[in-house]
């Protein structure tokens, strides 16, 4: 799905991911193709349990051990087998079609500056972990150190990465004072010996911005980092990311479930649903025009003045998303949209539809979307 001249910074290839569950394999991210381009910002676009975060966790080389950690706290025999398999598959080079099994964790392929980043070891993935690629969680207090003053957590991964010990005590707190700066966070000469409780929950956040960007990294995964703010706090926070950004050249991948909050912060969109990419292309285009039923569900279960405006004007009829999103341990056969889409045919109960791209760099995955009405 990638289409562009200079190589990308990050391309995702086939993107799989499967946790375990009780009942099975949860087949949170499936099939998945995207890129970001240098300095480029993508988001990821959709509902809660989309798969966006298992996304971020495959790209951060953390899935595996996640998924494995609350498989391994159920107990389960069944579960405990699949992860067997999974590491027999690993260690003869084989996938899992090659297994004649599906298995958990993550397989495909994720490009990143011409690295496969899944073959790479735990110590080659250290390097790049937390210093050329970043990520900002949701939820700002669990991911800090409430005992540690904001400075040297802010410093710690500076020190993390400096592998020939070639940083000074004074360039790093330079470096810190910086990015505290650069985020906006007032009286930071006082304030950097303050412990994370004493900030607010913006403030919080803003840190944890700076935090991210303390190594310049190439890319950064934030996660619904606005998520539960009120709209001013909200708007600080995204400003601060916009801001590190541009100074620092990073590229961006912006996850959320809210379309205001992505319309104005990403260059292209990737709309996701029960582990797929529905749409992907342009960000105004995207969320001012979809062309996929999931995407215009979506964005009217939730519309801005202008799609309404819009909507109007052409005489359409288009509502917000009825029942919920598909059990991923069970998902339907065919489009995942196929038992919520109102223009399900039979063969969009039996067959995945394959990506068309409906203009240059606009690709929608729906076997009807030439006959829907315009949006
Ligand atoms: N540790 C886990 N074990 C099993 N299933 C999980 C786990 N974490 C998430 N899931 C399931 O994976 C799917 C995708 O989740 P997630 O990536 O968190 O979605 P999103 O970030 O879009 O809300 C959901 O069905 C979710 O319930
Ligand atoms: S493929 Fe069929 S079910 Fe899926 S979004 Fe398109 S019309 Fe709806
Ligand atoms: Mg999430």
């Amino acid at each position: 799905m990638s289409s562009t001249d200079n190589e990308p910074i990050l391309r995702v290839e086939n993107l799989r991911a499967y946790y375990t569950s009780k009942k099975g394999l949860v087949r949170a991210v499936e099939d998945v193709s995207f890129s970001i381009m240098k300095g480029d910002s993508v988001g990821l676009f959709g509902e809660s349990g989309a798969g966006k975060t298992s996304v971020a966790l495959a790209i951060m080389g953390v899935f595996d051990k996640i998924s494995r950690y609350y498989a391994s706290s159920s107990g389960d025999e069944s579960t405990k087998r699949l992860w067997e398999l999974r590491d027999e598959a690993r260690r003869k080079g084989l996938t899992s079609a090659e297994m004649g099994q599906a298995l958990p964790g993550v397989e495909g392929q994720i490009w990143f500056r011409g690295k496969d980043l899944l073959s790479l070891d735990e110590k080659e993935y250290r390097k790049i972990r937390g210093n050329e690629i970043t990520y900002v969680p949701q939820g700002s207090r669990k991911s800090m150190n409430p005992y540690m003053t904001i400075d040297y957590q802010t410093a710690e991964s500076l020190w993390a990465h400096d592998e020939n010990r070639a940083l000074h005590e004074r360039q790093v707190m330079r470096r810190v004072l910086e990015v505290l700066d650069l985020v906006e966070l007032s009286d930071v000469d006082i304030r950097k010996a303050f412990k994370p409780g004493q900030f607010s929950m913006g403030e919080d956040q803003r840190i944890l911005i700076a935090m991210a960007m303390i190594t310049r990294p190439i890319l950064m995964i934030a996660d619904e980092p606005t998520t539960g703010m009120d709209s001013g706090v909200q708007h600080r926070v995204l400003e601060a990311i916009e801001l590190v950004r541009k100074e620092l050249k990073t590229s961006m991948l912006f996850i959320s479930n809210d379309q205001k909050v992505m319309a104005g912060l990403v260059d292209r969109v990737a709309v996701m649903s029960a582990g797929r990419i529905m749409e992907f292309g342009d960000a105004k285009t995207v969320l001012k025009s979809p062309g996929h039923p999931f995407t215009r569900a979506f964005i009217m279960s939730n519309p801005t003045m202008e799609v309404l405006r819009r909507i109007r004007e052409k005489g359409l009829v288009v509502r917000g998303i009825p029942g919920s999103p598909p059990d991923m341990s069970n998902p339907p056969p065919g489009c995942p949209f196929n038992p919520r889409c109102e223009y399900a045919t039979d063969l969009c109960k039996q067959r995945v539809p394959d990506y068309r791209e409906v203009e240059p760099g606009h690709w929608i995955l729906c076997h009807r979307y030439e006959e829907l009405p315009r949006f």
